[in-house]
């Protein structure tokens, strides 16, 4: 269905209603209920053993189970850390990890369901524009079924880990001469005159296998909602499908009350941001800026989409600085945990939500981390090493060049008081 007009149009290849307007999946649900989904917790294999087609009924009811093209994606766990209460203020935080899917972020959900569908439908080439994680999960996808996959970067400016996948998977990378946004016009544009069948989250079962997210994280706590839910913001594809979950986990029974969401954008790329401080009517397109390469987005796609999400749910948008998503990435990793910076903009949100007031530290928060630690390594060092313009590092661990001898090996020891055994 058309989420413009309305209008309704049979599954195919068709991604967009003739309006324009991005269309949406409608399922008829078969009867559903926590038993079934709760009794296919101990498949360790086969579609039921991912943590996406656990749900299949809520995901893509009418698939042929044979035709599910699946990396055992999903099954992320969820951590909490007395440093994440410290640093947030809120006493019950926790982290659901989705840089622990396959390829390292929460894109595998939305593209094991995407290849399936590209599969049912017999296309043979896939493409998507992408800020790195996207198209790394895409060309593993397409790696696994032999379909030829080209991707549109915007060149020189994704993470080494994400392109390093890209290269590896086989994908054709296209490396565009442009940002993120001219690459999605692109690929848009190109997939509409070429016959490449699109794979960015435009494409609606994307969003279908993004909503395992929200189903498998109210799952893991006894299907007990938070009271909030906080993910990073780009493209605005999760907080599509965010939204869309929960408004079927609820119409269908599964839950009693819906949690709030809170989409956290960068400072310098926050568009969804502006719409809904200023009660926009439209979004406004910018030029992005920010250090988090993952949500470098100044015309996000799925903006109608999300703004729903946010009004369903008595959601809130905040933005965050540079600054702030370095520093709670520090904080994220030196759990022991880790993760990408678009993904630590959640972590800082909820700090800043408690410190304007939205949060009360006695809310039970779950923050999403979208992309693994090893994605970017490149902002990483530079944040312990201190040259990331603008941003001062609060947690640096600045490594140290010693001479190869013991008595230097000494020396730097003693000049941090490390010496022997000691716990922190
Ligand atoms: N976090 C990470 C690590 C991402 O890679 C992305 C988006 C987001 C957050 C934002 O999610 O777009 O659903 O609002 N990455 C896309 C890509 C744009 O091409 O990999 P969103």
């Amino acid at each position: 269905m058309c989420v413009d007009c309305g209008r309704d149009f049979e599954l195919g290849l068709r991604l967009r209603c003739e309006c324009g307007g991005l269309l949406e999946v409608v399922h008829e649900f078969p009867w559903v209920d926590r038993d079934l989904f709760d009794g296919r917790l101990s498949q360790r294999s086969g579609p039921y053993g991912s943590g996406v087609w656990r749900f299949k009924e809520l995901v893509y009811p009418g698939l042929d189970v044979d035709r599910i093209v699946s990396r055992q994606e999903g099954n992320t766990s969820i951590y909490s850390h007395r440093r994440l209460t410290e640093y947030t203020g809120i006493g019950k935080v926790a982290v659901k990890h989705e840089g622990e899917n396959p390829s390292g972020s929460f894109k595998d959900r939305g593209m094991t369901v995407g290849v399936s569908e590209a599969m049912r439908l017999g296309v043979s080439s896939v493409a998507c524009a992408s800020t790195g994680n996207t198209s790394a999960s895409l060309a593993s996808f397409a790696a696994t079924t032999g379909m030829n996959c080209v991707v549109f970067i915007p060149e020189g400016m994704i993470a080494l880990g994400k392109l390093a996948q890209a290269l590896s998977y086989g994908a054709t990378v296209l490396q565009i001469r442009g940002d993120f946004d001219a690459a999605m016009w692109l690929v848009q544009e190109a997939s509409a005159e070429l016959g490449l069948y699109l794979l960015n989250s435009v494409n609606p079962w994307r969003i279908e296998g993004q909503k395992s997210i929200i189903f498998e994280l109210i799952q893991q706590r006894g299907w007990e909602p938070p009271d909030w839910i906080v993910l990073p913001a780009g493209n605005l594809g999760n907080t599509s499908a965010f939204g869309k979950a929960l408004r079927e986990l609820k119409s269908q029974g599964l839950i009693d009350s819906v949690p709030r969401l809170a989409s956290i954008q960068a400072e310098g790329a926050n568009p969804f941001y502006s719409l809904w401080a200023e009660r926009e009517e439209s979004l406004t397109p910018m030029e992005p800026h920010t250090v988090a390469s993952a949500i470098k987005i100044g015309n996000p796609v799925s903006w109608k989409k999300a703004i729903r999400s946010i009004e369903e749910t008595d959601g809130v948008v905040e933005q965050v600085s540079d600054q702030e998503i370095m520093d709670a990435k520090a904080v994220v990793d030196r759990c022991g945990i880790g993760c990408e910076p678009a993904s630590a903009a959640s972590v800082a949100g909820a700090r800043k939500l408690v410190d304007v007031g939205a949060i009360d530290p006695e809310d039970d928060v779950v923050c999403i981390l979208t992309g693994n630690l090893l994605k970017d390594p490149g902002a990483t060092v530079n944040y312990h090493t201190g040259v990331i313009e603008g941003v001062s590092p609060r947690f640096s661990n600045t490594p140290m060049v010693v001479n190869a001898d013991l008595a230097s090996v000494e020396e730097a020891l003693n000049s941090l008081a490390l010496k022997g055994s000691r716990k922190e």
